[in-house]
């Protein structure tokens, strides 16, 4: 089960590389880029979780800092519906804004609940995490994860 929430985690990362390319709305870039970042953070503890580099303390924190922050900005960046051709946000989005708003508290509360003081926490708490992305994702954007 951990092992297949990875996965799948690792999976969504890859397909999602650099889908903001060619974004002209300066408002859909910047929600992108928060997006991005979140998304390199979460890339970096799957690899330590999957042992494809070493369970670094302060990379770790690191990481887990940039998705408490930027996870923390997502309602201030998507609450004007900006669009662009490029964009994988759903109108969903306001339609159901009260949800939408949650599910950023729900990332940004698992990104506080991250443990990685060893391989077996990180993979522990990373999950919860990784099912925060899938959550909102599911719902709320384009693409399938
Ligand atoms: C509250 C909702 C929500 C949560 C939580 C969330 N995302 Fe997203 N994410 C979105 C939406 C909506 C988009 C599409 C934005 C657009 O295209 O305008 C997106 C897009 C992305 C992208 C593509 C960025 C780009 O360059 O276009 C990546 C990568 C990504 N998310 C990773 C993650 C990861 C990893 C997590 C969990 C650690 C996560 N997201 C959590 C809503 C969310």
């Amino acid at each position: 089960m951990r092992r297949h929430i990875l996965i799948a985690a690792a999976l969504m990362i890859t397909t999602s590389a650099h889908a903001h390319n060619g974004v002209k709305d300066p408002e859909v870039m910047a929600r992108m880029m928060a997006m991005e970042k979140i998304g390199a953070a979460f890339k970096t503890l799957v690899s330590m979780a999957k042992q494809d580099i070493p369970l670094h303390q302060a990379k770790a924190r690191m990481a887990r800092d940039t998705i408490v922050m930027q996870s923390g900005k997502i309602n201030g960046l998507f609450e004007s519906p900006a669009t662009d051709p490029k964009s994988e946000a759903l109108p969903t989005i306001w339609e159901d804004w009260a949800d939408f708003s949650a599910k950023s508290g729900d990332l940004t509360k698992a990104g506080l609940a991250l443990d990685f003081k060893d391989r077996a926490a990180l993979v522990d708490t990373l999950a919860g995490v990784g099912l925060a992305c899938k959550a909102c994702h599911k719902n709320y954007r384009l693409k399938k994860d």
